[in-house]
């Protein structure tokens, strides 16, 4: 991942004011905004008692859904927040639209625009694009960087620091591994941001090591290509899927490998703390980075994440149409 699409995306998401303008990256946020965040959010659970009450920040809002990439959580989710805080929503189909035709990203941005929204969602396989289309707005919208890439999954990031939020106390003492294709893993990136700011200090990574990402892009985790090691103690386990559509088939192991030396079955949850928390973004692929028994047990927080992902939603669109004043 380049350093350059970083800093762009970190210096072009906060105003002269430090207020958030869009959000396309964890990395550079200020603790004390991730933590407002994540507070929002549990303030909008609550005032929508749980998304079942409507609420109405963002009436007279538009939000565009915009996916160059297939997703079910963060499109759905999305749309159910902007929709459940009163705004009106548009799922843009790629499949049909004009870009088919060869109409440019730009100009695409540009005519959608032209029709009036505050928002726009950006999901896209290039890092860099939500930064790159941020750059090029001619309205005072803001884009929401909904996975661009390997570079950043703020949201993802959000979400599950919230999940872990509601079942751990004491963040300094906590040992995450985090488990899989971390190399074309954006989940794996924003996640670490959002875990250094909740204060976590062992964060472990491990992956074959050809999935493994360059070594000074994680400088602050210990890395391992051994996952009885990583998990060892470990009081939470976040599972990545192998990102087949991102990786030369040459370069993975088979299916049945892969399980065998990185799958967490129960057996291997077993090395891990007693009650050691997994959790996974999804789409999972059962029996390759996760064993059914494991991502249905007792231990799993997969679904809490989902849920947790509406509110998140709806609190980073509150907070960039709802409370800057500005747009
Ligand atoms: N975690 C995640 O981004 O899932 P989707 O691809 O289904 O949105």
């Amino acid at each position: 991942m380049e350093s350059d699409i970083q800093g762009r995306a970190e210096t072009q998401q906060l105003d002269a004011h430090g207020r958030l303008r869009h959000l396309l990256t964890l990395d550079g946020l200020p603790h004390d905004l991730i933590v407002r965040l994540l507070d929002r959010a549990e303030e909008l659970r609550s005032a929508s008692r749980g998304g079942t009450r409507p609420l109405d920040l963002l009436a007279g809002r538009t939000v565009i859904n915009l996916f160059f990439e297939p997703s079910t959580r963060t499109r759905t989710s999305f749309d159910l927040a902007a929709k459940r805080l009163g705004a009106q929503v548009i799922n843009f189909d790629i499949a049909i639209s004009s870009t088919t035709k060869g109409e440019s990203l730009l100009d695409t941005v540009h005519t959608l625009e032209a029709m009036h929204c505050d928002a726009f969602v950006v999901r896209h396989k290039e890092s860099g694009t939500p930064a790159y289309i941020a750059q090029h707005l001619r309205s005072p919208a803001a884009v929401l960087n909904a996975g661009d890439g390997n570079h950043a999954h703020p949201t993802q990031g959000l979400l599950d620091a919230l999940t872990l939020r509601r079942h751990v106390r004491d963040f300094s003492a906590l040992r995450v591994a985090i488990c899989g294709d971390i190399r074309h893993s954006r989940v794996a990136r924003s996640d670490v941001h959002a875990l250094r700011a909740l204060g976590v200090r062992d964060i472990r990574l491990c992956a074959p090591a050809q999935l493994l990402p360059e070594p000074v892009e994680f400088a602050n985790c210990r890395v391992f290509d051994d996952f009885d090691a990583a998990l060892e103690n470990a009081n939470v386990a976040i599972m990545l899927r192998l990102q087949k559509e991102r990786i030369e088939t040459a370069a993975i192991p088979s299916q049945a490998e892969y399980f065998q030396r990185y799958g967490l079955s129960s057996q291997r949850l077993q090395r891990a703390a007693p009650d050691c928390l997994v959790m996974h973004p999804g789409p999972m692929n059962r029996g390759v980075e996760i064993s059914g028994e494991v991502a249905d047990g007792p231990q799993s927080l997969i679904l809490e994440q989902v849920s947790n992902g509406v509110f998140v939603r709806m609190a980073v669109l509150a907070q960039l149409l709802a409370d800057s004043g500005a747009r």
